[in-house]
C-alpha cells in the first residue's frame, strides 16, 4: 500500500492517507507531551518504542477476541491501520486511585478500587478533556446506547487480559485510556495502547514506568517503556 499525504497531525502521531481509502499509515514520532499539550519534549527512541509496544498488545488484544485498527507493522516507527471514524471519547478504566481522579475527589494515591471504576472524556484539549457521562454522549450525538455498552464491555475486557499480562511481568496495570471507532459499522478499538496512555507500577517497589516520569519530571522516560517492554519479552 502507498503512503500518501498527512490527513492529521496529533500530539505525538501523524496520521497519513494511503492509495486505499480504507487504511492509513500511524506514524509513531518521539514528542511526548502532558497536561494537554503544555509540556512537549523529544524524547530519543520513544516513537520507535511506542510503534512496536503498541503492535504487540494490539496483536494480545486480537488473540482475546478484541476487533482492533492494527493491520501491520511497516517499519520501526510506522504502522498500517484501519481507517476508523473515530468516536470523540476517551475510555478510562481504573484498578487503582491515581492522576485526577486523586485531584478531583482528594483520594490518596493508590487506594484499590474495587470493582475497578471506569470514566468517559470527552477529547478536547483545550477544554482539558472534560469528564461527560453516558447521557451527553448521546444526546450530542457522539456515540448510541448500544456503542457505549460495547466500549465499556470491551474496555473492561482489555482490563482483564492487560491486567494479567503486565501482573505477569511483575507490573501493576493502574489505569489507562482507550479510544473506540467504527469500521463499517463495527465498533473497533483504535489510536494506541502504549505507556504513553496507562500507569503502570513496580509490584513490588510501585516504581513509575509510565508517561507519569514525563509529568513529574523523574527522567528515564524511554528507559522504563523499555523495561515494561524487556519484562513483557517483547524485543525492540
Ligand atoms: P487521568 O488520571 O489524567 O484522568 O488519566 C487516566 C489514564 O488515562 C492515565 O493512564 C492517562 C490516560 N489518559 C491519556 O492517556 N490521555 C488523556 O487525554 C487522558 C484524559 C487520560
Ligand atoms: N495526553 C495528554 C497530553 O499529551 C494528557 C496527558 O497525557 O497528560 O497532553
Amino acid at each position: 500500500m502507498q503512503k500518501r499525504e498527512e490527513l492529521y497531525r496529533g500530539k505525538a502521531k501523524t496520521v497519513y492517507l494511503t492509495d486505499n481509502e480504507d487504511y492509513l499509515v500511524l506514524h509513531f514520532r518521539n514528542d511526548t507531551s502532558a497536561f494537554d499539550g503544555q509540556k512537549v519534549e523529544q524524547l530519543q527512541r520513544k516513537g520507535m518504542v511506542n510503534n512496536k509496544f503498541n503492535f504487540f498488545i494490539m496483536n494480545k488484544l486480537e488473540e482475546a477476541g478484541v476487533a482492533t485498527q492494527v493491520e501491520e507493522l511497516l517499519s520501526d516507527d510506522e504502522a498500517l491501520v484501519k481507517k476508523l471514524d473515530m468516536i470523540p471519547v476517551e475510555c478510562v478504566v481504573r484498578n487503582y486511585a491515581a492522576g485526577s481522579m486523586c485531584r478531583r475527589l482528594g483520594v490518596e494515591e493508590g487506594i484499590p478500587l474495587t470493582p475497578p471504576t471506569f470514566e468517559f472524556f470527552l477529547k478536547n484539549d483545550e477544554l482539558h478533556d472534560p469528564m461527560v457521562n453516558d447521557y451527553h454522549i448521546v444526546s450530542f450525538g457522539w456515540a448510541t446506547e448500544a456503542q457505549i455498552a460495547k466500549m465499556k464491555e470491551l474496555t473492561f475486557k482489555v482490563n482483564e487480559v492487560l491486567s494479567k499480562l503486565f501482573a505477569d511481568g511483575g507490573m501493576t496495570l493502574v489505569d489507562f485510556k482507550l479510544e473506540f471507532g467504527l469500521f463499517k459499522g463495527e465498533l473497533v478499538l483504535g489510536d494506541e495502547f502504549t505507556p504513553d496512555g496507562c500507569r503502570l507500577w513496580d509490584k513490588e517497589t510501585n516504581e513509575k514506568m509510565d508517561k507519569d516520569r514525563f509529568r513529574q519530571g523523574l527522567g528515564g522516560v524511554v528507559e522504563a517503556y523499555e523495561e515494561v517492554a524487556g519484562r513483557l519479552g517483547l524485543m525492540l
